[in-house]
């Protein structure tokens, strides 16, 4: 029988470094990452490519059922995703992405659709995943449980980092609006909310940078 699979989970607020880091312990234990939040953005594109009100949530099911979203892994660690085979990893970090991805999060049908495409992989494979509900939802029996926060206005900066490091433009009053609004909507909705498993242990990654994180996170692996 195989062995069973190493599952880790980064749970937390958008800008907390969650991905960074998810992505660099993944990479120093030599397993797989799962960037949950993707599969969120590539349905939304798909929807809002297709025309179809966002909102309507059968509609929405509808084309989850008939969507494949896949992850490869690139020679320089990096993760690219496919949508219907079709590389979207630039695509999915829009700004119209980003603040239309909470139909589909707050969508119960779409989440069943995605938390059981998230479980086949974990049986798969042993990952890093981050989320906002692999630790309470997705894998609520996984190895260990991660929740890292930072606080709001270095996560503002992150945000800010990143995007001007795409080359995009951003108004700073405007991202900190909509960084608000994502964690309110991300807080309060009915299923899957962001949450702290009661197993968790909470990493407060503020000033610290991505490798000093991946080294307080692997201090309890061991
Ligand atoms: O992590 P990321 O910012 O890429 O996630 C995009 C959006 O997808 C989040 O704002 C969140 O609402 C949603 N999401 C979710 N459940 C997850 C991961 C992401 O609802 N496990």
């Amino acid at each position: 029988m195989a062995a069973k699979c190493l599952i880790i989970t980064l749970d937390g607020p958008a800008g907390a470094g969650k991905s960074t880091v998810a992505q660099a312990l993944a990479k120093r234990l030599g397993i797989s990452y799962l960037d949950t939040g993707a599969m969120y953005r590539a349905l939304t594109l798909k929807g809002l490519r297709a025309g179809i009100d966002l909102a309507d949530e059968n509609a929405l099911a509808a084309l989850a059922r008939h969507t494949r979203i896949d992850f490869k892994e690139m020679p320089d660690g990096t993760l690219n995703v496919t949508l219907d085979g079709v590389d979207v990893s630039r695509q999915i970090r829009t700004l119209e992405v980003t603040n239309n991805t909470f139909y589909a999060a707050r969508a119960p049908k779409i989440r069943k659709i995605l938390v059981a495409r998230q479980r086949q992989i974990g049986l798969r494979r042993s990952l890093v995943g981050d989320g906002r509900d692999l630790g309470t939802v997705v894998f609520p029996k996984a190895d260990h449980k991660f929740y890292v926060d930072a606080d709001f206005e270095e996560r503002v900066q992150r945000r800010l980092r990143d995007l001007k490091g795409a080359h995009k433009t951003v108004d700073k009053a405007r991202l900190r609006a909509d960084m608000k609004e994502r964690d309110r909507k991300d807080l309060s909705r009915s299923v899957g909310p962001l949450k702290k498993a009661k197993d968790a242990i909470v990493i407060d990654s503020s000033g610290l940078t991505v490798e000093t994180t991946v080294d307080k996170i692997m201090r309890y692996l061991s």
